[in-house]
């Protein structure tokens, strides 16, 4: 079997690791390729429940290979603190591999994240300040350190020299913080190379291997189409490519490999940070489904902004990526809802939209046009078949396919593995 993507088809959080989590089972490598630990995938399963931000979510498979591709910025605290957690709890981590061509998000990202949102003020984009823009803008500017450059202590002093001084410099000059200490950093770096040595391989290397021999590769994604750097609501977006052409280029395959694509769409609209949202509800529902979802961030644990499905950004989306079908999570949060609502189209001054404009500030004027449908009003977590759901649900569904243009294969009801209703199977 070939390369399999799961992609985020809305602003992140649309439950992607449960999908993996599941697909997984079926797998040889599950690969990340963008992104860094501003991601936050939870997986429930029979070893508890996990929140992970680097690791992908196929770690609980003993028969699985992770990788971490060339396209995620790693900090490899972080890393260090998920691989311990997980050997913690029993949960075997020797087939994580990481790219030596992947860069490391380094101290002064980290502390730049912060002051640069701090300097735009109410602007702020809403950064997870967690480093992940500032090590991108290296990578791009020829000034990151990837992990290759760890393996020689010597080369990493190198480089690690001139690009301290420029940072510092900006630091204290632009900024007016204080400047970090190049033996502290040195020293912590070193000490993580030595910890992390034994994962770092030629990932591209190994996942063409694996795609030749027959394999079956799934590439998780991380964030979501609409925080794209390109295709997003820039500048309210992330620092990498979150589609599924983001997926070859970070993890080095090509895109003649790709057989599906599977977009990954919550049932309603959530989105964290800054930035427009046509069908954000400020209203007693959009708290009503932020608490019965529990839309709290996984990384930030902030609130999650709430709305209805949105189908202009998602046939958007699927457009965009190439969707062979549509992964629909969070489905039994809709099942007390009297009435629920679905956006077909956006108006702006007089004139109805079926695209997103390119423009945030355009797209911050869109007024979402609404169709009503008929909620279902009643559970739908012991349902393993889409015959089973009721009538409403069913229309709710075919509704989606109809107005994104993609067929629903799969449907989450719950956040266990088994709360999962297979209508076409992907693997
Ligand atoms: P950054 O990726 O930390 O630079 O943040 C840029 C924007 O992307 C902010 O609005 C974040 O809230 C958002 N963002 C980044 N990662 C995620 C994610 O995994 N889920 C949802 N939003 C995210």
């Amino acid at each position: 079997m070939p390369a399999i993507a799961i992609i985020g088809g809305q602003w992140g959080d649309e439950g992607k690791g449960k999908i993996v989590d599941l697909l997984a089972e079926k797998a040889d490598i599950v690969a990340r390729f963008s992104g860094g630990n501003n991601a936050g995938h939870t997986v429930i399963n029979e070893f508890g429940e996990f929140k992970l931000h680097l690791i992908p979510s196929g770690i609980f498979h003993s028969h699985v290979d992770c990788l971490i591709g060339n396209g995620v910025v790693i900090n490899p605290r972080v890393l260090i603190a998920e691989i311990e957690t997980l050997q913690e709890r029993g949960i075997d981590v020797n087939r994580l591999f990481i790219s030596d061509r992947a860069h490391l998000v380094m101290p002064y990202h980290i502390l730049l994240d912060a002051l640069e949102e701090d300097a735009r003020g109410k602007n702020s984009i809403g950064t997870t300040r967690l480093g992940i823009g500032p090590a991108y803008t290296d990578k791009v500017a020829r000034l990151g350190i990837r992990f290759g450059d760890l393996l020689n202590k010597d080369l990493f002093h190198k480089r690690l020299g001139p690009i301290l001084n420029h940072k510092n410099a900006i630091i204290t000059r632009v900024f007016g913080a204080s400047p970090l200490s190049f033996d502290e950093i040195y020293q912590e770096y070193c000490n993580y190379a030595d910890r992390l040595l034994p994962f770092i391989r030629e990932t591209s290397l190994m996942v063409n291997e694996a795609l030749e021999k027959g394999d079956t590769v799934l590439l998780e994604g991380a964030q979501g189409t609409m925080l794209d750097i390109d295709f997003g609501t820039y500048p309210y977006v992330t620092s990498s490519s979150s589609t599924a052409g983001g997926a070859c280029l970070g993890i080095g395959i090509s895109p003649r490999r790709i057989d599906k694509i599977i977009g990954v769409y919550k049932a309603y609209t959530t989105r964290v940070g800054g930035g427009p949202m046509p069908t954000e509800l400020k209203d007693a529902t959009g708290v009503m489904l932020r608490e019965m979802g529990k839309e709290y961030g996984t990384t930030t644990g902030r609130p999650r902004r709430c709305g209805w499905f949105d189908s202009v950004a998602t046939r958007f989306s699927a457009r965009l990526n190439g969707f062979t079908g549509i992964a629909l999570t969070k489905f039994d949060i809709l099942d007390t809802l009297p009435t629920l609502k679905i956006c077909t189209g956006y108006e702006l001054d007089g004139s109805v939209l079926d695209n997103p404009p390119p423009n945030f500030a355009t797209l911050e004027k869109c007024r979402p046009i609404w169709e009503e449908v008929p909620g279902w009003q009643s559970s739908t977590n012991h349902i393993r078949s889409f015959d089973d759901l009721p009538g409403e649900a069913r229309q709710y569904v075919k509704r989606i396919e109809e107005l994104v243009g993609c067929p629903v294969d799969l449907i989450s009801v719950g956040p266990d593995r088994e709360e999962s209703i297979v209508v076409r199977p992907i693997l």
